[in-house]
């Protein structure tokens, strides 16, 4: 690859960061991509904060060897996990002109914004929601107009889409059971985050089993592209590092073929995706 190849790395454990991938191309077409999904190691949602750090950090560090400059963590649990370990403790040491963001900051905004009575829900992994991310992101973001934060791991979600079992009985049972699990402990959320890049490819489900139907869904994808947008406005000397040849190149941590077929799928255009091996 040319040296002056510098692709903006976008990450997940598996398939769903391709929802975020898809917004943020159409929003920024002119740049160059690099997808990564550690398929090989999904779900990350029920591994430990060291494992789930240690995964993130060997994929941070594939993408920076591929030219990345800017990596986005498509990824809640690696956001929620992972993210601050990297940001403060690995970037200064082994890349510090290079930078990682996450997805968690950018939807606690929009929540912020949208909530009419301060009553929000987050729905995301295991690992997601005991680490508190969201409550106390929001807690410290909103400026008070956050005033309840009611989460509801579901951990059957991401194995339902990375083994494409969508729309299915037994999906839909997982989605009805947790969603009504997350309205018994508060009744009045009115704005509902999609705490993991997986969730919206089971949105139909989400939709039809909603117990109320005044409620906001946030999902993640256009939010994250359009601050993003603005992120690189508002930097610059990242902004004019990446290169803009308009290329997506993905790569997978399992077998090629597999991937190609979903991920055009949910790309809605042909996919020839790369083995990794870390
Ligand atoms: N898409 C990841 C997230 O946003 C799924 C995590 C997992 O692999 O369990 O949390």
């Amino acid at each position: 690859m040319s040296s002056n190849y510098h692709p903006i790395g976008v990450f997940d454990s598996g398939y769903g960061g391709l929802t975020v991938l898809k917004e943020i191309v159409s929003t920024l077409p002119q740049y160059d991509f690099v997808y990564l999904g550690d398929n090989a190691r999904t779900p990350y949602g029920t591994r430990s904060f060291n494992v789930v750090y240690e995964y993130t950090l060997e994929a941070v560090r594939k993408l920076f060897d591929m030219g990345c400059h800017l990596i986005i963590l498509a990824c809640n649990t690696a956001s929620a996990k992972a993210l601050r370990n990297i940001q403060q403790l690995d970037l200064p040491k082994i890349a510090p002109d290079r930078r990682v963001l996450g997805v968690i900051r950018p939807s606690v905004e929009e929540a912020s914004e949208i909530t009419r009575n301060g009553h929000v829900g987050v729905l995301g992994t295991n690992g997601t929601v005991s680490s508190e991310s969201y409550p106390v992101e929001l807690e410290k973001w909103s400026d008070g107009k956050v005033k309840l934060t009611t989460q509801q791991a579901c951990p059957m979600w991401v194995p339902i889409v990375e083994n494409n079992k969508m729309g299915t009985e037994g999906a839909d049972y997982f989605i009805k059971n947790d969603l009504q699990e997350l309205f018994k402990k508060d009744a009045e959320i009115d704005s509902l985050i999609l705490g993991c890049t997986h969730y919206p490819l089971l949105i139909e489900s989400i939709r039809k089993f909603m117990p109320k139907s005044d409620v906001q869904i946030i999902e993640q994808g256009k939010i994250v592209a359009s601050k993003l947008a603005d992120y690189l406005q508002r930097h610059p000397e990242i902004e004019q590092v990446c290169s803009k040849e308009s290329s997506i190149n993905y790569f997978t941590t399992e077998q090629a073929n597999l991937f190609d077929a979903r991920a055009k799928h949910f790309m809605g255009q042909e996919v020839k995706v790369r083995h990794l091996h870390f």
